[in-house]
């Protein structure tokens, strides 16, 4: 969508009353168009769902999805009402929406993790928003046919992460086909599903979670997993962060394991494998963290994954234990 053809649209939707508001791409996302429009008396942002996402290997998805957004926000919003942005238009024949913006005060937590500035309190409370939002939805039946989107799980996660780094690893293959399976199946509870660093922005006193796209009823332990790998990942590349991001990784599971009522066992081994799983996956997947560009380090992360799977690691304890010694040992 032009500039010009934005402007029209904003109009005729009574968004704004004439042409003089200035109109900024904003960076970061690959799957959207995220557009901050500026008027004289207030901000907004345009989000529009593309169908082809902007990453190195194609990769297609029903740009629809903008909806299941629109829902999963104002589903979120009777949950964690601060933590989610208000919605002030929505139009699902262009697969887009208008929300609130988040201005100056607000920092990605990415950047702030990038720079070194490793706050437990942020993990802490991100932990307890996950755990409420995984509570309210635990089982239940208006957010399972609300999220019955398994089929846009499968191409914006499941496919380019899981099912694409198994094809890259045969000997690891039968980890991937089994979490492949076991995640088409699984229905218990609303996962966010892109819940990373960089969708969540952080302000003094606030968190806010973005981003809801990816939206679906399964299985809860994708959500951690997403957010947790990502962890150990920075740990490799701001290697003198590296206590600080175990830390956060320790502070986030102990936060959400206290406030999700569920939280057994069981669900500590999913996270944890998944966590492996795509681990690798932003190596050998078709969304690879931008940050680790060293062969060496991409090598490191495919060895350690591969001992742990076929050790059968699949507790947290014993991932921290090998990864500190892996690391030291560089
Ligand atoms: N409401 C908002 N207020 C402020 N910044 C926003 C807002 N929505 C998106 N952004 C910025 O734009 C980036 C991309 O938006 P996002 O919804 O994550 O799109 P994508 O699905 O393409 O990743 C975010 O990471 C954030 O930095
Ligand atoms: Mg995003």
């Amino acid at each position: 969508m032009t500039k010009a053809e934005l402007i029209d649209y904003l109009l005729q939707r009574q968004l704004i009353q004439d042409r003089s508001v200035d109109v900024i791409s904003l960076p970061g996302g690959v799957s959207s168009e995220v557009t901050l429009v500026r008027t004289a008396n207030r901000d907004f942002v345009v989000k529009r769902a593309l169908a082809t996402l902007k990453v190195a290997d194609p990769w297609h998805s029903d740009p629809r999805r903008s909806h299941t957004e629109c829902q999963a926000i104002q589903y979120a919003t009777r949950f964690i009402p601060g933590a989610v942005p208000k919605i002030l238009d929505a139009d699902l024949e262009r697969n887009l929406f208008v929300m609130e913006y988040f201005g100056h005060e607000y920092t990605p937590w990415k950047s702030q993790l990038m720079d070194g500035e490793i706050c437990a309190a942020t993990a802490q409370k991100m932990a307890v928003l996950l755990a409420t939002i995984h509570n309210a939805s635990w089982g239940n039946h208006e957010a399972e046919s609300l999220f019955d989107t398994t089929d846009d799980f499968f191409a914006l996660r499941i496919e380019p992460y899981l099912v694409m780094t198994g094809q890259r690893h045969p000997e690891l293959q039968e980890f991937f086909g089994a979490e492949t399976e076991r995640l088409g199946r699984a229905r218990t509870a609303l996962v966010h599903g892109d819940f990373s660093a960089k969708n969540i922005l952080v302000s003094s006193d606030r968190c806010v979670l973005l981003d809801w796209e990816v939206a679906w009823f399964g299985d809860p332990a994708f959500d951690p997993a997403f957010l947790l790998n990502l962890f150990y990942l920075k740990s490799l590349y701001r290697r003198k962060y590296f206590d600080q991001y175990l830390d956060l990784i320790a502070t986030f599971l102990k936060a959400y394991a206290e406030h999700l009522v569920h939280f057994d066992h069981a669900l500590e081994c999913r996270i944890c494998r998944l966590t492996l799983l795509l681990m690798l996956a932003r190596i050998d997947g078709k969304s690879p963290a931008e940050y680790i560009t060293s062969d060496s380090d991409r090598q490191h992360v495919r060895r350690f994954v591969k001992e742990l799977l076929l050790d059968g690691v699949v507790e947290f304890a014993e991932v921290d234990a090998r990864w500190r010694k892996e690391v030291a040992g560089l």
